[in-house]
């Protein structure tokens, strides 16, 4: 397996029910709760992350290439390698390149599905077969929430109990195919980073909070109520469960010293509008949810997408993302190496075309 380029494509994922808060002591990304997420994708919306992974023995220093620039190892990513070489027994080095389709301009997180198919298509390219729990596990490692993006569907992170992390890895709670009328409009509120990084924003919480005492109690029934919901697919009772864990952690956040508030006015209003649009039609036809960022997930389904959008246009909101409920990670052909066939450089000469030429390869894998 050394010496080839594998390729795989992976989406990120929005929360429904939160992880906020690590577990005191824990380097391995160990939650206080179980949280739920929708694997992003499906309905044509460009969400996705192209990583191609190339190990070998002449390489003195791993290399990432990210969006085009060549960066020092991101947060999280020389984790996912380390524990596979370890896996493997090797010491060799990789060369990274990674697209993400959706860009920092779309506001979206992308260190789940980054950290998702870094591990998914490095483990390829170490001739390691691993199963989905394994791959969320390590894929946790590198970012907290990519645990559940190694999934597609609905995906439950259980939180487990054991210190080092054994018990504490995803599972799919329901395929994308049980409801695949749930869409998610994106309201890119701002592509500003945010001010707070969501690994200082976990301890700070757990440190500081005096509320956070109620939160894993709160959100671990949150899990249990949503998965009822969702097997029955009872949208109402869900996007009340979605709307109050979001509050939830929000509130913790804000409780926490110094105070983290992510929300603005503005995607305020957008919470306003939806609590106004079920109350003036007197059943929840879509819910809310912030992440650590402005932008506002506003979940809903084909039925109401398009008066949902029509009320979000008049409020102003002019850039939206519509996705439906995507898959996890697939390998992709050889012909979609980012990684040039010498395996020593990665391609730059077209950027922008590759990008979305291997993006739109990969949707029609999808
Ligand atoms: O995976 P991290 O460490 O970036 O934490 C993400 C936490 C939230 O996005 C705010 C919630 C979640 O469950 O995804």
């Amino acid at each position: 397996m050394m010496d080839k380029a594998y390729t795989a494509a992976g989406s990120p994922n929005i929360a429904l029910v939160k992880y906020w808060g690590k577990r005191k002591g824990s380097t391995k990304n160990l939650p206080n709760n179980s949280s739920l997420s929708i694997t992003l994708g499906g309905m044509g919306a460009l969400l996705l992350t192209v990583t191609s992974v190339l190990f070998s023995r002449r390489f003195l220093h791993d290399r990432f290439y990210i969006n085009g620039r060549c960066l020092d190892a991101p947060k999280g990513a020389e984790t996912v390698l380390g524990i596979l070489r370890r896996r493997a027994r090797t010491g060799a080095k990789a060369l990274v390149v990674s697209y993400n389709s959706f860009a920092e301009s779309a506001g979206i997180a992308s260190s789940a599905s980054g950290s998702a198919t870094l591990a998914f298509a490095a483990s390829r390219a170490l001739g390691l077969r691993m199963s989905g729990k394994e791959l969320s596990m390590v894929a946790r490692e590198g970012s907290g929430s990519a645990a559940r993006s190694v999934f597609g569907g609905i995906v439950e992170w259980r939180r487990g109990r054991m210190h080092t992390g054994s018990d504490s890895y995803a599972v799919q709670v329901v395929p994308p195919s049980y409801w695949p009328d749930l869409v998610d409009i994106i309201c890119i509120i701002s592509v500003a980073k945010k001010k707070v990084s969501s690994t200082e924003g976990h301890s700070r919480t757990v440190m500081t909070s005096a509320l956070y005492a109620a939160r894993p109690a709160y959100a671990e029934r949150n899990v249990r109520l949503a998965i009822k919901a969702i097997r029955k697919k009872n949208f109402g009772l869900l996007s009340e469960i979605i709307m109050r864990d979001s509050d939830s952690m929000h509130a913790v956040m804000l409780d926490s010293w110094p105070p983290m508030r992510y929300i603005t006015d503005k995607s305020w209003d957008v919470a306003e509008l939806v609590q106004d649009l079920n109350r003036s039609r007197r059943r929840c036809l879509a819910a809310y949810t912030f992440d650590a960022g402005q932008n506002v997930h506003v979940i809903t389904t084909r039925r109401d997408a398009m008066r949902v959008k029509r009320e979000l246009m008049r409020l102003g909101i002019d850039k939206v993302i519509e996705s439906g409920i995507g898959n996890g990670p697939v390998l992709l052909g050889d012909d979609s190496n980012l990684i040039d066939d010498t395996g020593t450089k990665p391609r730059f000469s077209k950027l922008p075309e590759r990008v979305f030429a291997h993006a739109a390869d990969a949707r029609r894998m999808l």
